[in-house]
């Protein structure tokens, strides 16, 4: 079983914290090196709908246990970083559990504070919370979205420097209301314009949706220091082929993107075997039959892209005289396209197999991928 028996009925949020655990501790290494203190701040934290009374299985649990082994990690590499956790929650009883587990939390490894309230009444509480430069990741994952995602409430929040964001846009919601003219008001608060997806097929829907709504997100961040930059995940009904939400990245850092993408990746091959075992739960409990093989088992990775499709985007992209391709490059790319680093490399790799392109770096060194865009590489089509 993928699913542990916690999160049996709640499929996607087990989906959603896979992705939050792994992106977390990438995250906080990486970035551990150059900062003296870290803040994290969930700002819809619950607990809710926890299946587990250490809290284990929520948000709360599973960044702190994240925050107190980054600390441990660059302890040992002789880094010292200073952890500092706030969750903000106004439900007063899931309040209760918050406070009662953070007090039960004993560790000087992270530093953790609760504000019980509105978190819209609490925005100004919780910026001089964060301090003026401290690196800060923002957790923002609502049951709802009136005074929340919409962009007038969270300006202050994009506005400060050194932050990064990880937003839950509830997708579904969205789609099922933008075209009614009784929700016109909530659309241009959370578009700065009422989204016209007339004639557009279900899936241009989408895209169109989410890049209009990371668009809006990227254009409230001040300018300087790092072009402001957005991709995002899917996450999908556990039993419906339908997107629920999607689980929006906002950085200024073009290796965030790379870092949330690889995630994301890893997320894809979960999420289908996750998707698979409750399909195959549904279908036993309604036939009263237990299948024979687990059908998570027989999932494997799949491209998300058409490989033509990443093909034609890098003839497009290239021409006869070198480019050089690096981490922001490669960054634009992942969020012009929603595809991930390895879709266009395999695709590399066969123009280059068909004589169509190369890489003019190639040769100098020892090599684990087609094209390393860490370093960079100049890349190049071939004269026909
Ligand atoms: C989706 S749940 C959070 C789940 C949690 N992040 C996790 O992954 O385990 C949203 C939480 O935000 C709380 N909440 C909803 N609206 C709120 C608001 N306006 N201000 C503060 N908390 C709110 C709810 O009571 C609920 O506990």
């Amino acid at each position: 079983m993928i699913v542990p028996a916690n999160y049996h009925g709640r499929e996607q949020a087990f989906v959603k914290h896979r992705l939050l655990e792994t992106y977390l501790e990438r995250l906080f290494m990486i970035i551990g090196p150059h900062q003296r203190n870290i803040r994290y701040v969930d700002c819809f934290s619950g607990p809710w709908q926890e299946g587990s009374h250490d809290l284990q299985d929520t948000s709360i649990g599973i960044s702190l246990e994240i925050m107190r082994k980054c600390r441990d990690g660059l302890k040992n590499r002789g880094i010292n970083v200073r952890f500092q956790a706030l969750f903000i929650e106004k439900d007063k009883r899931a309040f209760e559990k918050l406070e009662a587990h953070l007090n039960s939390y004993t560790s000087s490894e992270v530093i953790t504070t609760a504000y019980k309230g509105e978190f819209y009444d609490l925005r100004m509480q919780i910026l001089n919370w964060c301090k003026q430069d401290d690196f800060t990741f923002f957790f923002i994952d609502p049951t709802g979205w009136k005074n929340v995602v919409e962009i007038s409430t969270l300006v202050p929040f994009l506005k400060r420097p050194n932050s990064e964001f990880l937003i839950n846009f509830m997708y579904d919601n969205v789609l099922r209301t933008h075209t009614q003219k009784h929700f016109n008001e909530h659309m241009r608060a959370i578009f700065g314009e009422v989204p016209d997806t007339d004639g557009l097929f279900p899936e241009q829907k989408e895209e169109y949706l989410v890049h209009l709504y990371r668009k809006r997100l990227k254009e409230i961040l001040p300018s300087g220091s790092g072009k402001p930059r957005a991709v995002s995940v899917p996450v999908l009904y556990p039993t419906i082929d339908r997107t629920l939400y999607h689980l929006v990245y906002l950085t200024r850092h073009p290796k965030g993107i790379t870092v949330f993408m690889e995630a994301s990746e890893h997320l894809d091959l979960i999420q289908r075997r996750v998707r698979a075992e409750a399909k195959q739960e549904k279908r036993e409990s309604r036939s009263g039959q237990l299948e024979l093989f687990q059908a998570s088992e027989n999932v494997s990775r799949e491209k998300r892209a058409d490989p033509a499709e990443v093909k034609a985007y890098w003839l497009n992209r290239l021409s006869t005289s070198p480019s050089y391709f690096g981490i922001h490059e490669l960054a634009d790319m992942l969020e012009e396209t929603d595809w991930f680093e390895s879709d266009f490399q395999a695709a590399f790799h066969e123009l280059e197999r068909e004589g169509k392109v190369q890489n003019l770096d190639a040769v100098r060194k020892r090599r684990t991928k087609f094209i390393h865009f860490s370093t960079g590489e100049r890349l190049s089509r071939e004269i026909s």
